[in-house]
Formats: C-alpha cells, structure tokens, sequence
C-alpha cells in the first residue's frame, strides 16, 4: 500500500509540478501585458495595432505618407514589414526605444519558401509529402530570416486550391484537406521551431482566413461563395491544424466570403478562431484590406471599415492606415468599446514578451549570427534534398531516364536551360551575388556529367514571345546529339499574387520548340518548370520522358541533375489534379459521384462531364512516377466490420518489382458509400512514405479509426455515421486497390 501510495503521491506532486510551472510562466506574462496596458494611453494602444510597410521595398500598393520613424517614436507604430537586415531592424529598433514606454517593434516578412536560401515553391514542397523535408526547409528559413532581424514570417499560406487559373496556388499545399492540414502543421513546427523567444524561431502566420484559394474563376482577389460545409469539410481543416500546431498568428484574406469581407468577418475571426478554437494569438490584416472593405462596398468610409474590422476580431492593420487614422474617434463616440482595443493590444503585447523582445529588443540583432546564416554551405546542401523530392516524373517511355553521365552528347535546350532567377519562383528574394549562388541547369548537367561528354546548347526561343527565330539553330544543336534535354515553362513572375491566367498552355512559342525538336527523331526529356499546373497535351502525348520541375530554389540544377543521371530516383507526387484544358476547371478527385456519375470515358452520356472530353484529368492527385515499378497486392482488412471504438487495419504488401531502389508513397483513401449528406468518391485519409531496394516487399498497415470516417453533416455537426465502406490503397488517387467494411 504504502508503495502503491509513495508512488501516487509522485505522480501528483510530478504532474502538478509543470502545471505549477506553466502556470507561474503563463501568469508572468500575462502579468506583464496588464502592466503594460495599464501604463498605456489610447493612442498608443491603437499605435500597437498599427503596421507599416518599411521605406526599403514592398509587397502591395505602397502607401507614402508621413514620418515613419517619428511615429515610431511616438509609440503609433507596433510593427513594420519588408525591413529586413540587422542594420535596418536595429535603426528602427533603436527608434522605438525612443518611445515613452519603449515597447519593442514587431518585423513581419514573407518568409514563404525561403529567405537567403531558396527552396522550392511550397507546391514543389508539397510534392514531397515528406513533413520532414519540408519541417526542415521552413526550420532554415526561420533560422535565416531571424538572423536578419525578423520576427515573423507571414507563412504558411494554407489555403486549399482547386483552380491552377489561381497564380497563388503555387504557395500552398493543393487541393486536398488532409495532406494540405499534415503540411500546415510541419511548416508551422518549422518556423517556430523550439519554441518562440528562440533566436532561431520566428511567429508562424497561417494565412489567407479564409477560403481564399476558391476565388471565383481563379481570378485573384475575387469573390468567394461556398456553403458552410464545405467551408469547414475542406477550406478550413488546415487552419485547424496550424492553430493546433500552435500558430503564433493568422492573416485575415482580401476575398469577400458569401459577401462579407474576410477581414470583416466575425464569423470567421470571432466565432471560429477565437471562440470555438480558443485562439490566443493575434489576427492581421492582409496587405490595405481593411480599407478595402470601402471597395468591397461594405464599409462607406475608413472610420466604419475600421468599426468592421476591430469588431470582427482583426487586431492589426497591415498598411491601410485606417486604425490609426479613426480608432481613437470610434472610441471616444462610443462606437468601439475600450475592451476590444485591449483584447487585441493584449494578444500584441502577449507576443512581443513571449518572443523575449521585452527583455532584449536587440536579441535578433546579432551580426554574427546574420553572417553565419548569410552563406550556410549546409542550408544549400538541404535545400538540393528538398528539390529532388519536389520533382514530378510524369512519363518515362522506354526508359529514356536516366541518362549515362557517359553520354557522348548531351543537347541543352530552352529558355530555361541557362535561367537565373527564373528557378527562385514568386516570393523570392534578389540578392546582388545570384548569379554565383544560384546553380542554372546547364550548371549542374554540367557538374554531373563525365568530362568526355560533349554538351551542346541552344536557348531555342523567349519564354514567351512569338519568334521562331531559334528553332533552326536548335534543332541543328539537337541533331548533333545522342538525346535531347529540354527546360521550358513559366517565368517565376507568371505565377503567385495577382497572376491569374485564363490560359495555361506553355507561354510563347515553347510548345512548337519541343515539336520542332522532336521531329529530329532524337529522344528528347521535357522539363517543365512552372508555379501551377499548366496544359501541354501534346507534349504530354508525344515526348517520351516528361519531368515536372516546378521553381526548386538556389540549388535547382544540381537537384534535377540529379534525378536526370540516377543519383536520385524521382518520388515526387501531385498534391493537385493537372487539368486536360481551362474547361475541365475545377476537377478535383475527391467530387461528390452526382446522380449520374461517369465511371469510364466509353460512357459519353447522362454523365457530369464534358462530350468533348475526357473525364480524367491528365494527371490526377497522388500521381507521381519512378525509375522503378512497385506492384501492390490486395488488401487485406483486419475484421469486415468496424465499431466507433474498434478500429479496423487495412494490410496491403508493396514490391519492388524494377531495377532501382526507390522511395513510394502509399496512399489510404476512404469513401463513405452512403450519408446524410452526399459523400465524396474518395477522400486521402493517410499515407505512408517507403523506401524499398529492388525486389524488396513490404507490409503497410493502415489503421482505419473513427476520425477517418468523419464529416460535417448538415447541421454542421462533426459526426460519423454507420454503413458500408469502401478502402483505397495505391501508388495515386486512381490507380489503387479496394476493399469494404462496415461500420455498425
Ligand atoms: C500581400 C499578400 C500576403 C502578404 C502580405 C505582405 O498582399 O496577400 O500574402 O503576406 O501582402 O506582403
């Protein structure tokens, strides 16, 4: 007894002890936000809410206006963004210790993929499915960009897109909740970090809220109409996961949702984040669109957009000026209780002391560190890993790929074979030194094959212009050569924010290159780098080895390099269905089966789909090729019949049945046959990563619980419901083995 006795009695004081801890902590700095906020004055509370851009660069429709610095010193600004560099950071810094309560500023930069390293785009990333590569690759770009003075970054972007039209669907993560949520959540972990108030960590933004990534017609900035189940069955679910992630912030979207403003939104700001998910960060505005309510034509003026938006639960004003321009007079009329202003000061302040920027407003501004970080030779070293699990093989005919580092001729061809700055993508960062830091891909074919190997080069044509000028010296170039490698695609500026487009071909005349090159009847390897998902059909049918090469960062010729000659077997996966044209849009693979659902393309009738078409997309979500094949056996389930409190395995044998080692995704989908609300084809529910030698088997065990068959039902009720179901297991989201069970 007395054992059994000694031991709780450990238990409770062990428990207790952190609880004790956290508490003490947690009571300090909120302590320390109540002694602050008492000492404050209204406007320096509004000034807390306040942000501006820096003089140095910007990210929107700049706003030139009065004296920064001096109203930094007045305490009327809490925040700047685009100020990077110690120097720069330190100035202001300094300014603000000017200021009657030396209350530290807050740096905010888009540290999206990368800051003095360059990563692939977060699409490219995405491609991965590997949470670790890309924990990692945010983990250095915090590590980087906090060692340039900044404190937080305004990533992850999270939002689920299903319209490649979208230029930014080359930040996120894709079309789908789940893989876009596990994503969310290891990029928060990674910019984060150990925790805030390290030097290496910066605040986590999860951004847009919400669902701006469904514009309508993939038209930037457009309005957005969806019901509230699929709000909360698909836009939202990564937003969730970063908050539980621990998100330190969230930016607030430009888009209208069902005709309310998202930065007016109480809804999205009030009721679902901080009420219903217990948010305790603070939520900024998105680049002037608070004042853009008066646009939406949802506020007549600055003072009632600024009553919206301090009312929907927006705690800062990125760059409208309409905070510190009308706060003060809402207060004083009444309008807006004092209340709302500390709430929103408090979550400021709460983040300020936890990033250690109370006691030391200098702690980011170390010199040392930022030389250490301006050129890390192993940042570069994983930012090359990162890249070659980003690159999509979409079709290797014949087994063109991998090529011989001892080819006797190798042919470079076009625009993007000797590009610079083209393979950084949007929300990159320029730096004076690029051309020596970034590897072309000339470079690194270069680097990688033998010294016998003669490589011969012609650019071909522009990106995008409407000359053939080149062809006839490439094709020449191309007729010379044992094979043929081609680079084409979209600038880095043709994808990101505001750069929709209505047409997704490849731009210029670089689709007639690749025919013209190919009738020289020489094996040609396409790689085709893009921000989003484009259309080349022709390509697709006709060329024999296609790469999907996306924007992969500073080191992206020695990373397709190395999948080119075999030092690294392509493993790469879409996380976004390739539509066949513009009319195909929207085409996701998880859709509702409708009352008259297409099964094959030899049924061209009474079906939801196009006469004209096909009713597959040209590549669908999951899809993803290797040097090697693996063959997956029938699945077999642990029991045929499931309880909420019973889960069911799913077992499934995977073979490597090529001549290469080789890393496979599987991939767990799950589709309810029957609900109380129409259920979707098939939904990923899990995946796993294995790396398996030729000839190698191996078991996969998926285990299939109650939170994998759950939805929102009408009611907007989290719930799961009994009846049949059927498992998907497979290398994609068509191409997979089947099983049923029944839930009772
Ligand atoms: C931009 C973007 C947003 C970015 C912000 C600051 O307009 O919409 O993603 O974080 O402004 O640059």
């Amino acid at each position: 007894m007395k054992k059994f006795f000694l031991f709780r009695c450990i238990v409770v004081t062990i428990a207790a002890l952190p609880c004790t801890i956290s508490f003490a902590q947690k009571k300090t700095i909120d302590q320390k936000v109540d002694s602050v906020l008492k000492l404050m004055t209204l406007d320096e509370k509004i000034g807390q809410m306040n942000q501006y851009n820096g003089d140095w660069d910007a990210t929107g429709p700049i706003t030139k206006d009065g004296d920064k610095q001096n109203q930094i010193r007045k305490g009327m600004l809490g925040s700047m963004l685009n100020v990077t560099g110690v120097e720069h950071t330190r100035e202001l810094q300094e300014i603000a210790m000017q200021s009657r309560l030396k209350i530290p500023l807050l740096f905010g930069q888009d540290i999206i993929h990368g800051y003095r390293t360059t990563f692939p785009i977060p699409l490219a990333e995405a491609c991965s499915w590997d949470t670790t590569a890309i924990k990692l690759s945010s983990r250095i770009a915090a590590t980087e960009a906090a060692a340039a003075g900044v404190h937080w970054t305004f990533a992850p972007m999270v939002d689920i897109a299903r319209d490649p039209r979208w230029g930014r669907v080359m930040e996120g993560a894709g079309e789908d909740p789940y893989l876009g949520s596990v994503i969310a959540a290891a990029r928060v972990r990674g910019f984060q970090g150990n925790g805030l108030g390290n030097v290496d960590a910066v605040m986590a933004c999860a951004k847009h809220f919400a669902a701006y990534g469904a514009a309508i017609g993939g038209r930037d900035y457009n309005s957005v109409d969806m019901s509230l189940r699929t709000l909360w069955e698909i836009y939202l679910p990564p937003f969730k996961a970063a908050e539980d992630a621990g998100a330190a912030t969230f930016m607030n979207s430009f888009n209208d949702l069902n005709g309310i403003p998202a930065t007016g939104n109480k809804y999205l700001q009030r009721t679902i984040l901080k009420d219903d998910w217990n948010f305790k960060g603070f939520v900024v505005s998105d680049w002037g669109s608070v004042g853009e309510m008066i646009n939406h034509g949802y506020a007549k003026d600055g003072y009632e957009a600024t009553m919206e938006a301090v009312t929907a639960g927006c705690d800062m004003d990125m760059e409208s000026r309409s905070y510190i321009n009308n706060l003060s007079k809402l207060v004083k009329a009444g309008k807006i209780k004092v209340e709302l202003i500390d709430d929103a000061v408090r979550r400021i302040l709460r983040k300020k002391f936890g990033m250690g920027l109370f006691d030391d407003p200098f702690k980011f501004c170390d010199t040392t560190r930022e030389q250490q970080q301006w050129n890390n030779a192993d940042n570069l070293k994983a930012e090359k890993t990162v890249a070659e699990k980003s690159i999509v093989l979409l079709k290797n005919e014949n087994h063109v790929l991998p090529l011989s580092k001892q080819t006797k001729t190798i042919a470079l061809i076009g625009p993007f074979i000797k590009a610079v700055r083209d393979n950084l993508g949007f929300w990159s960062y320029q730096y004076p030194d690029d051309s020596a830091r970034i590897t072309t891909q000339y470079q690194g074919i270069q680097n990688k094959v033998s010294k016998d190997t003669k490589i011969l080069y012609a650019k071909g044509c522009e990106i995008n212009d409407t000359s053939q000028a080149g062809f006839a010296e490439a094709s020449d170039v191309a007729k010379q050569a044992d094979v043929v490698i081609m680079s084409v695609g979209e600038a880095s500026d043709w994808s990101g924010e505001a750069k929709s487009r209505s047409n997704l071909q490849l731009p210029g005349m670089q689709e007639e290159l690749i025919k013209a090159i190919y009738a020289t009847g020489k094996p040609v390897v396409v790689m085709i780098n893009a921000g989003r998902p484009l259309i080349f059909n022709w390509t697709a049918d006709n060329v024999p080895s296609i790469l999907y090469t996306w924007w992969l960062g500073t080191e992206a010729g020695d990373a397709i390099a190395d999948v080119l000659f075999g030092d690294y077997n392509p493993s790469a996966k879409l996380p976004i269905s390739f539509p066949r044209t513009e009319g195909q849009i929207p085409i996701y693979y998880d859709h509702y089966k409708t009352g008259r659902p297409a099964t094959s393309d030899s049924d061209r009738f009474y079906r939801s789909a196009y006469i004209d078409l096909s009713i597959y997309p040209k590549y669908c979500f999951g899809y993803g090729l290797s040097y090697t094949n693996f063959s997956y056996s029938a699945i077999t389930m642990s029991d045929s019949i499931m309880h909420a409190n019973k889960p069911v395995t799913a077992e499934i044998t995977v073979t490597n049945t090529g001549n290469y080692d080789g890393e496979e995704t599987v991939q767990l989908y799950i589709q309810d046959l029957v609900g109380s609300v129409v259920r979707p084809v098939k939904e990923l529910k899990g995946f796993q990563k294995i790396f398996l030698k030729k000839g190698e088997s191996k078991e996969i065990n998926f285990t299939v619980d109650i939170d994998k068959l759950k939805f929102y039902n009408d009611d907007l009720k989290y719930i799961y419901e009994p009846g049949d179901f059927k498992v998907y297991i497979g290398t994609n989201s068509q191409d997979v083995k089947e099983a049923s069970f029944k839930l009772e």
